[in-house]
């Protein structure tokens, strides 16, 4: 599996000219600040479907009645479509839900970067009272008391314990990817995979500077970055201060994180409003309007907008083969 700090030194490599042969493997492949998905990934497959049990089954929650799947469904981009999930108590949780795809290729988790591996975002969803609000003394001996997940801990890993469900549950994650974009085959030297405004659109991503947050891989996932830098965005937004909008602040509580965030990944951004940690955004051409003028402190026109739109949408992949949908379309 390729690894960021990978593609980071590639990147290094890339501007310092050390580059000659773009990873030989695929000679004409573009030298760019944002880079393919790998095409496949080498998981054991075993693994992957014991854990995409695990992420769609309810039972894993206390009240057996809410999967990871439940927010984060694959048929909607890797999330649900909604400003903020509805948890296990029937209320809106405190942060809009991130799409799950790529998700390996983040540097960190969640909107405020408190984990930095899948297995430690998982055992917190799985303890999250809002989520499966479950501990490990009631979830373990569930998993044991049931004959077909004990065969397969057992088969796999040799007995059902909270290393093998974290790893089994990560494993799945790992291979929740969408390579082929659009984007990804144009990187790849295909041309003509995109249309001209989409490579107009791309240009002024790096004339205005969202490259400068969103690169590498994922197209973001690999910085922490201030929520407003040139315009204050919760003065934009309106409404009050929310204890989300802290942001890594939450993590860390150290004032210099006040309203950082992970910079978010732009992969498959098209079929994942609304937009934000707070969900506040649901225009995908709004939300650039909001990035240029709050991260840059640009206004560009509205066909610039548009193009730049239309180049985030050449970034929508596939995952086992099939283009991923927009929230709520029928697939
Ligand atoms: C009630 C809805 C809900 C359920 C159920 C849920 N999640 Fe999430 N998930 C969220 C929200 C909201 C966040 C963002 C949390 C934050 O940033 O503080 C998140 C974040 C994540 C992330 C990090 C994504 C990113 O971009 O940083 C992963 C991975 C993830 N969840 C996996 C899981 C797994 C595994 C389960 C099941 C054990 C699960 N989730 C159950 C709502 C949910
Ligand atoms: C200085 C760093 C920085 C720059 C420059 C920047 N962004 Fe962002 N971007 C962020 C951060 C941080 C967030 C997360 C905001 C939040 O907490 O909701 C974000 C969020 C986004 C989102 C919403 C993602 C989601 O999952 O909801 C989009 C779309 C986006 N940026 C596009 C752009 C575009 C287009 C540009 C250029 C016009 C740009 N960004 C410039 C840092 C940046």
């Amino acid at each position: 599996m390729i690894t960021i700090s990978s593609h980071v030194l590639y990147l290094r490599a890339v501007a310092l000219g050390l580059v000659i042969c773009s990873g030989c493997a695929a000679a004409q492949e573009l030298d760019e600040p944002i880079l393919p998905l790998p095409l496949t990934v080498e998981l054991d497959p075993a693994r992957v479907a014991l854990g995409e049990k695990l992420f769609n089954d309810p039972r894993l929650a206390h009240n057996n009645a809410m999967a990871c799947a439940s927010c984060h469904q694959l048929e909607q981009g890797g999330d649900d479509g909604l400003p903020r999930s509805i948890t296990n108590s029937g209320e809106p949780d405190v942060i809009n839900t991130p799409g799950i795809f790529n998700r390996a290729f983040n540097f960190r988790q969640t909107w405020g970067g408190a984990f930095r591996t899948l297995e430690e975002q998982a055992e917190a969803a799985l303890h999250n009272p809002r989520h499966a609000a479950t501990t490990w003394e009631e979830l373990l001996p569930k998993l044991a008391a049931d004959a077909q997940y004990a065969a397969s801990f057992s088969r796999i890993y040799g007995g059902v314990r909270k290393e093998h469900v974290l790893d089994a549950i990560a494993t799945y994650e790992r291979s929740l990817i969408t390579p082929n974009a659009p984007f990804d085959r144009y990187l790849r030297g295909d041309a003509r995979a995109i249309s001209a405004e989409q490579k107009h659109g791309y240009e002024l991503f790096k004339s205005y500077g969202c490259i400068s947050c969103h690169q590498g891989v994922n197209v973001g996932g690999n910085l922490f970055q201030k929520f407003g830098l040139f315009e204050d965005y919760f003065k934009l937004r309106g409404g009050p201060l929310m204890p989300a909008d802290l942001g890594r602040y939450n993590v860390t509580k150290d004032e210099r994180d006040r309203h950082v965030f992970r910079v978010p990944s732009l992969r498959n951004i098209a079929v994942t409003a609304p937009y934000f940690h707070d969900g506040s955004v649901e225009k995908l051409g709004y939300a650039v309007e909001v990035m240029a003028r709050v991260q840059l402190g640009r206004k560009p026109p509205p066909h610039e907008v548009q193009a730049i739109v239309s180049f985030l949408e050449s970034l929508t992949g596939e995952y086992q083969g099939r283009t991923l949908a927009a929230p709520r379309s029928t697939p």
